[in-house]
C-alpha cells in the first residue's frame, strides 16, 4: 500500500458553489429527512436488543427525531461478552481482509452520505459545509487505517539476528476494546476509533455518546453490511453511567476514549483499580487552544483564521481556538477585525446552506456557556456580542471576552467564545511559558512573519498541532495526524502512521533454524 503517494487520496469535496453538485447533494439530504431516522439501540451479535427507550432531541429545535434504547449495566456485560466470544476469530482473520471490509465501509459511507448528511445536522446540528467534512473525514479514516494495516499488520517484520536465527515482529489486536466516542464528531470520531481497534484485530464494544446514538446505529450497521462480522462489533447506547459500567468489565482489553479531561482521569483511576491484566487507555481530550499573534502578523489573514478557528462548529471542536494572545500595538485593530468578520456571520438552522454557526449541542451545554458569558459581564469583560437567533434551539451568540492574563482562563469552555489577552513587545519567553503551564497541550497557532518567532513559539511548545500562519482546525487525516498530550490527552494522533500501534500489541518470535 502507497500510504503518502497518489495511491491513497483522500475523499472528493464537494463544489458547493457549483448548482448540480450542490442540488444533488441536498436531493439526498431530504430523501434520507423524507422518512424516519431508524431509532437507535443496542446491537449485540448483529440483533438490536431490548434497552430502556427514550426520545432523542434535535438541538436545532428541541424536537424528538428518533428514539434511542439505552443499554443497562447487564447489556453492557453481555456486549463485553460477546466481544470476548468475536475476538479470536476476528484477530485470525487477515489484515488484508479486515482492511477490506473497512474500504468497503467508506465506500458505503460515500454511498449513503444523504442519511449521513441528514442525521449530523438533525441530531448533531451541524451545519452543511462542517457535516460534509465530517462524513469525509470518516471516510479518509477508514481508508487511511486500511492502508495503514496493510502494510504494517499483513506480514511479519524481519528483523536481523545472529547466522543460524530467524527474528520476526508480529502485530495483532488486544482483545475487546472499548471505544468511548464523543458528540462533537459522532461520526468521524466514532467511526475512526472503531475502524482503527477493527483493523488491528481487536474486537469492538461502541459507547456513543448520549446525544448522538442514531447516527452510531447507522455506522454500526453499515461497517456490519461492508463485512465486520457481527461477532467482532457491538453496539451500547447509553450515559456515563453504562461508561463506567463498561470500563470495569473484566473483559477489557484495551479503552479509546474521547471527551473531556475529568471523564479521562476518572476511566483511568477505574482500569487501575482493576484486578487482572494492566489495560491501556487511549485518551484525546481538551485544550485551551491558543493563537499566539504578533505585530508583523498579516491582519487580514488573522481575522480570517480567528473567526473560523473560534466561532465556526459553534467552538465545539476540541482544535477551537479559546485563546487569543495578540501583542498590544496590534490588538484594538485586530478586535476591530475579528469582530467585523464575526458580525457577518449567520446564526440560525444549520439545514439552511447560508448559516455559518449552529447550535450548541443540548440545552445543559447552552447553560454552562451563558453562565461563563454572564460571569464575564458582571465583571464588565465583555468586548464584543453577536446575535443569538430567536429560534427554539439552543443557540449561543459568539463572544470576545478580553482577560487579564493566559493564566485566568482556569477551564475549557465549549463554544463559541473567543478569550483575547494582550502580551507587550519583548514578552514573547512569558507567553510561552504561560501558554506551556496550562498543562493543555492540543492545537496552537502563531501568527508572525518573523522566522525566528516561529521558530521560537514551534521549538519551545510542545503543543500536538501546531498551525502557522493559518486556521487551526480541521486536521486532514494522513497528513496533520491530530492528537495532544498532558491534559489533552495521551498522545494518541489520529489519521497518523503511528496510531494503529496504540491497538495493538507486538509478538517477537526467534527461531533458531
Ligand atoms: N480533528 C478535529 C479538528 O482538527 C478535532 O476536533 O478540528
Amino acid at each position: 500500500a502507497d500510504l503518502y503517494g497518489p495511491s491513497r487520496k483522500n475523499s472528493a469535496g464537494v463544489e458547493l458553489g457549483h448548482a448540480e453538485s450542490l442540488d444533488a447533494l441536498l436531493a439526498e439530504i431530504a430523501a434520507a429527512t423524507a422518512k424516519p431516522f431508524p431509532d437507535a439501540s443496542p446491537i449485540i451479535d448483529g440483533k438490536a436488543v431490548g434497552g430502556t427507550p427514550r426520545p432523542v432531541l434535535s438541538p436545532i429545535d428541541g424536537k424528538a427525531i428518533g428514539t434511542v434504547a439505552e443499554a443497562d449495566a447487564a447489556l453492557a456485560g453481555r456486549a463485553m461478552l460477546a466481544a470476548k466470544a468475536g475476538f479470536d476469530d476476528w484477530n485470525r482473520t487477515p489484515a488484508r481482509t479486515r482492511a477490506a471490509a473497512l474500504r468497503k465501509a467508506a465506500d458505503l459511507m460515500e454511498a449513503k452520505r444523504g442519511l449521513l448528511l441528514a442525521l449530523l445536522q438533525a441530531e448533531a446540528g451541524k451545519t452543511l459545509d462542517d457535516a460534509i467534512s465530517e462524513v469525509r473525514e470518516a471516510v479518509d479514516f477508514c481508508r487511511y487505517y486500511a492502508a495503514e494495516a496493510e502494510a504494517k499488520f499483513a506480514m511479519p517484520t524481519a528483523l536481523p539476528g545472529p547466522t543460524g536465527e530467524e527474528n520476526r515482529l508480529i502485530l495483532r489486536g488486544r482483545g475487546p476494546f472499548l471505544c468511548i466516542a464523543p458528540w462533537n464528531f459522532p461520526l468521524a470520531i466514532f467511526a475512526g476509533q472503531v475502524a482503527a481497534a477493527l483493523v488491528a484485530g481487536n474486537s469492538v464494544v461502541a459507547k456513543p455518546a448520549p446525544q448522538t446514538p442514531l447516527i452510531a446505529t447507522v455506522t454500526v450497521r453499515l461497517l456490519h453490511e461492508a463485512g465486520v462480522p457481527v461477532s467482532a462489533l457491538h453496539l451500547t447506547p447509553g450515559d456515563g453511567a453504562l461508561g463506567a459500567a463498561l470500563v470495569a468489565h473484566p473483559a477489557v482489553a484495551g479503552v479509546a476514549f474521547t471527551g473531556s479531561t475529568a471523564t479521562a482521569r476518572a476511566i483511568n483511576r477505574a482500569l487501575a483499580a482493576k484486578d487482572g491484566p494492566i489495560v491501556p487507555l487511549i485518551a484525546e481530550t481538551g485544550g485551551l487552544n491558543a493563537m499566539i499573534v504578533d505585530a508583523t502578523a498579516l491582519a487580514e489573514q488573522v481575522a480570517d483564521d480567528v473567526v473560523m478557528s473560534a466561532f465556526r462548529s459553534a467552538g465545539q471542536r476540541c482544535s477551537a481556538l479559546r485563546l487569543l494572545v495578540v501583542q498590544e500595538d496590534v490588538a484594538d485593530k485586530m478586535v476591530e477585525m475579528i469582530t467585523g468578520a464575526g458580525g457577518e456571520l449567520k446564526l440560525g438552522d444549520p439545514r439552511r446552506i447560508e448559516t455559518h454557526i449552529g447550535p450548541v449541542i443540548d440545552a445543559a451545554a447552552k447553560q454552562r456557556l451563558d453562565s461563563h458569558v454572564e460571569a464575564m459581564r458582571k465583571l464588565g469583560r465583555i468586548v464584543w456580542a453577536g446575535d443569538a437567533p430567536a429560534l427554539g434551539g439552543t443557540f449561543v451568540a459568539p463572544h470576545v471576552v478580553a482577560l487579564n492574563s493566559i493564566a485566568e482562563l482556569d477551564r475549557e469552555h465549549f463554544g463559541p467564545i473567543l478569550h483575547v489577552v494582550r502580551w507587550k513587545s519583548g514578552q514573547l519567553d512569558k507567553v510561552i511559558e504561560a501558554i506551556e503551564a496550562t498543562g493543555y497541550g492540543l492545537t496552537l497557532g502563531v501568527h508572525s512573519r518573523i522566522e525566528t518567532t516561529v521558530e521560537e513559539v514551534v521549538s519551545r511548545l510542545s503543543t500536538g498541532n501546531i498551525y502557522v500562519n493559518r486556521n487551526i482546525i480541521g486536521a486532514v487525516v494522513g497528513a496533520q495526524p491530530f492528537g495532544g498530550h498532558g491534559l489533552s490527552g495521551t498522545g494518541p494522533k489520529a489519521g497518523g502512521p503511528n496510531y494503529l500501534m496504540r491497538f495493538a500489541t507486538e509478538q517477537t518470535v526467534t527461531v533458531n533454524t
